[in-house]
């Protein structure tokens, strides 16, 4: 299969083996440029260019681009700072009473939990934590959990250690029929794997920029269905969460009645245009080919991971599988590992007591090889 982007617009990938984009994808040069053309026009022109209108409507492209990405209306689109951040006001709009629980996984991304623990220690509502093996959660044992006094399930479309995919649609058939409300970080799913947020019965979803949607720190990205729109109070409030933003009075805030009453103040604004242009990078080529073709690298590595007797834990079924691939190297400290493929130019993560992998769209079989030729020397 051949390449599905030009390597001029990843351009470390001419430099070094990048198999890291489960910790920080290669930045779309498109996006790159935007962003500092942006800060380049407001450091030289202040508000000349970026003016009122300017910073009113400037996550607009942003709404359209995320919208397309998860088949919703740009209206369902809130714009953020981080994944966490986003999370965090929702927690708070939401705040689980202290006879409800949350329900999440042990193995989870630190913060997709920690804001609701945060809330919970503030309302005293139950934290129910499904548990992991081998860095596994059993989907159903996230179901057996739930039950009337669910306020809140809460799981990451794909686990960041072992690359697990959840079954979306199955968890938010099982979170609704108890009434439950789910919600959904897409940090390591979005861009690599195709996403439809209303038909999957999804009620919330964060998504930051830095991974798979190959974007910049310092903008995320939330969609909010219809539904809830109107009654959420955010938990973060600024001069930008009024349905007017140059309304000014301080005595007074009205939220808009979409997704955007979840933005609240300025932000690095030129992050949010840099990541509007690497989602539409990603949408042009079609998330579904960026799948597929993930999926051919990663069966390369996983079968000359396997060639070398190296563990796998990172699921293989077809609905469970991604791009993030683990691997135990028996007798082997899986951080000095991942220094030496460093110093090989091969970059990698250690996380516990694994090495993970994450190819993505601009790397090649190539950079498989090279990997496996570079662990030979390891082994
Ligand atoms: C699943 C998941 N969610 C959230 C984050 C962090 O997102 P942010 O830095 O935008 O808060 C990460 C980072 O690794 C992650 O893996």
């Amino acid at each position: 299969m051949n390449s599905i982007v030009d390597p001029a617009d990843f351009p470390a990938t001419l430099k070094c083996t990048y198999l890291n984009t489960a910790n920080v994808a290669l930045m779309y040069r498109g996006a790159e440029r935007a962003i500092t053309g942006w800060q380049k026009d407001v450091a030289e022109n202040g508000s000349i260019n970026f003016d009122e209108t300017a910073e009113a409507t400037v996550f607009d492209e942003l709404h359209s681009a995320a919208a397309r990405l998860f088949n919703a209306g740009p209206e369902d689109i809130a714009v953020g700072s981080s994944a966490t951040e986003l999370l965090c006001s929702l927690a708070w709009a939401i705040t689980p009473g202290p006879d409800t629980n949350v329900i999440s996984t042990d193995i989870v991304f630190p913060s997709t939990l920690y804001p609701w623990l945060r809330v919970a220690k503030h309302t005293n509502c139950e934290i129910r934590l499904a548990k992991g093996q081998n860095s596994y959660v059993n989907p159903d044992d996230i179901i057996q959990l739930i039950d009337k006094r669910t306020a809140v399930v809460c799981v990451s479309h794909v686990e960041y250690i072992s690359g697990q995919r959840y079954d979306i649609a199955k968890l938010a058939e099982a979170a609704h029929a108890h009434g439950a409300l789910f919600v959904v970080d897409a940090t390591q799913s979005a861009g690599a794997i195709p996403l439809d947020a209303p038909s999957c019965g999804i009620d919330a979803l964060v998504c930051a920029a830095y991974k798979w949607l190959c974007g910049p720190f310092g903008a995320a990205v939330m969609y909010l269905a219809p539904y809830l729109q109107n009654d959420l109070e955010p938990g973060l409030v600024g001069f930008r969460s009024h349905k007017d933003m140059w309304d000014l009075h301080a005595d007074r805030l009205e939220f808009p009645r979409t997704a955007k009453r979840f933005e609240f103040s300025t932000m690095a604004f030129g992050c949010a245009i840099g990541l509007t242009r690497s989602i539409e990078f990603l949408l042009d080529i079609d998330i579904g080919r960026i799948f597929m073709y993930n999926q051919y690298l990663v069966d390369l590595l996983i079968q000359g991971l396997e060639e070398r007797n190296l563990e796998i834990i990172s699921p293989c079924k077809d609905i469970e599988r991604t791009s993030i691939v683990a691997a135990r190297f028996p007798g082997k400290d899986p951080a000095e590992v991942a220094r030496k493929l460093k110093e090989a130019q091969v970059m990698v993560s250690c996380r516990k007591d694994l090495v993970r992998f994450s190819p993505h769209l601009y790397n090649q079989p190539a950079d498989i090889e090279k990997a496996l030729g570079r662990i030979d020397e390891i082994l």
